[in-house]
């Protein structure tokens, strides 16, 4: 009898050999490479490919005949979780959300399960923890009252059957990593299971119309973990984040087919679970001046949100200074103190900086460019920024300012939140602006100009003591 055959699949990528390494060449993991009997991988895809093979008929039709279907989307019970799936979950879709071990993830599909409950049929089915601990969870939050069914089972088989005799509309997997199908050798969580569990079940929930969400763990590195066909096949990704240390939660997507990615929902994690926030520029402004605080508007997605952004400079003790960023790309810091050393004429590279956007929130649009530089020039220069004054701006290498998009979205934003000033680049169509939005609104073209319309400096007299021109 021959011996069953193996593959080697690399545990990071889902790359498969037939030989063992002890580097992935695909990715160039270390160690990532295991090994998994094919026997069993072979049967379940010949199984899948016989039923789906049908008689000889014409299974395609014109797209212009397609009946359009009004896409019924069942409502998650948090606007803000709603906001992020771009209006709520849709029948038949796979939703991943992923995140970091303890931000609240299951938290968050219990209690967003709950309130479905309350209207749909919903089966929860917790493979990591036990009924009873689920239960204990279920206790703590409010309002639960509602007919949540709850399965703590990590057999595919069972979880499969269960979802065939219930048929609920919304069915959530918590998570897709702790699932086990016993046709496969490997330990759950290896990319096999993962990819066969999920795999089986987005069948079933497109077949049955099922709104499937899966809960996935992420590596250390902060990626997905699982491989990289399982981003593929769902239809939705999300990402739960946060500082563990602070109690609010970002929502954010990644990837939507049926809405627009980089959504951002925010809630904070509480005594009896999490709630919304739905005046999110609140937590990330401190509304007290002082040198080298600059408040942004940054856009996520539909959203704009006014975030203070900090700066510290202080003489380094050090051979090369220090440079650390929270909430922005250590790249981006590097580029604009460089712009700020060549084009303001200020000696940074003999200085540490450390840049942290308030409330742990990462910023990776570069409108945020300006409000850097300002923070940075404020707390290098010990000058204070006057209050309610918001920066909005790309700052080119060449020290020029470049517009950014939604510029409208970002001064309402300012506007509600009672700032009085906003300095943009040139070409942002300030005249139109004015008209509609009623804030003091200056253009500059290059980083001098901003500079002096936003604290009052000049190339001149940056070498001078604050005194003078305070
Ligand atoms: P959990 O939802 O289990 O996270 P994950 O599924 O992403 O691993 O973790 C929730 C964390 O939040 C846990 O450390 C306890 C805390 N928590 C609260 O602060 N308040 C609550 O009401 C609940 C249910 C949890
Ligand atoms: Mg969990």
């Amino acid at each position: 009898m021959s011996r069953p055959a193996s593959i080697y699949i690399c545990q990071s990528c889902g790359a498969q050999t037939r030989q063992f390494f002890g580097r992935c060449s695909n990715c160039g993991d270390w160690n990532s490479i295991v090994e998994e009997r094919t026997s069993s991988l072979n049967k379940r895809s010949k199984e899948r490919i016989s039923n789906s093979l049908k008689p000889l008929l014409k299974l395609s039709e014109p797209i212009s005949s397609l009946q359009e279907k009004d896409l019924d989307r069942i409502t998650s019970g948090y606007s803000e979780f709603d906001r992020v799936l771009g209006g709520g979950l849709v029948p038949g879709s796979l939703v991943l959300v992923g995140g970091d071990p303890g931000i609240g993830k299951s938290t968050l599909l219990l209690q967003s399960a709950t309130k479905m409950a309350l209207k749909n049929s919903v089966l929860y089915v917790s493979a990591e923890e036990s009924a009873q601990q689920v239960r204990l969870r279920w206790q703590r939050l409010k309002d639960c009252e509602s007919n949540l069914q709850l399965l703590a089972e990590t057999n595919l088989n069972l979880i499969i059957q269960e979802l065939e005799i219930l048929k609920p509309k919304v069915a959530i997997i918590d998570s897709i990593q702790a699932l086990n199908d016993d046709n496969l050798s490997s330990t759950p969580g290896s990319v096999a299971q993962v990819r066969e569990c999920s795999s089986a079940l987005q069948q079933l929930a497109k077949q049955q119309n099922i709104s499937l969400l899966l809960v996935g763990h992420v590596t250390k590195e902060g990626m997905l973990a699982g491989p990289k066909v399982l981003e593929h096949l769902v239809d939705v990704v999300l990402t739960f984040e946060g500082d563990r240390y602070a109690s609010h939660r970002l929502l954010r997507s990644v990837k939507n087919r049926y809405g627009a990615t980089h959504e951002l929902g925010i809630f904070e994690m509480q005594g009896n679970g999490l709630a919304e926030v739905n005046n999110p520029s609140e937590i990330f402004l401190n509304r007290k001046s002082a040198a080298g605080i600059a408040t942004i508007v940054a856009c996520e997605g539909n959203r704009s949100l006014a975030v203070d952004v900090q700066a510290l400079i202080s003489t380094s003790t050090y051979a090369s200074p220090r440079r650390t960023a929270t909430g922005v790309e250590t790249n981006r810091l590097h580029q604009i103190l460089a712009v700020l050393e060549k084009h303001m004429d200020l000696s940074l590279s003999r200085h540490d900086c450390y840049l942290a956007l308030a409330g742990g929130l990462v910023v990776e649009e570069p409108a945020a460019d300006l409000g850097i530089a300002t923070a940075i020039v404020s707390s290098f220069k010990d000058l204070i920024l006057p209050d309610g004054t918001a920066l909005i701006g790309e700052l080119g290498l060449g020290g020029q300012l470049r517009p950014v998009g939604q510029i409208p979205k970002r001064l309402q934003e300012a506007e509600r939140l009672g700032f009085q000033r906003a300095v943009l680049p040139t070409g942002s169509g300030i005249d139109q602006l004015k008209r509609k939005i009623n804030l003091e609104l200056m253009e500059a073209s290059n980083i001098n100009q901003a500079l002096i319309m936003a604290l009052g400096i000049t190339p001149e007299r940056n070498q001078l003591h604050k005194e003078e021109y305070i």
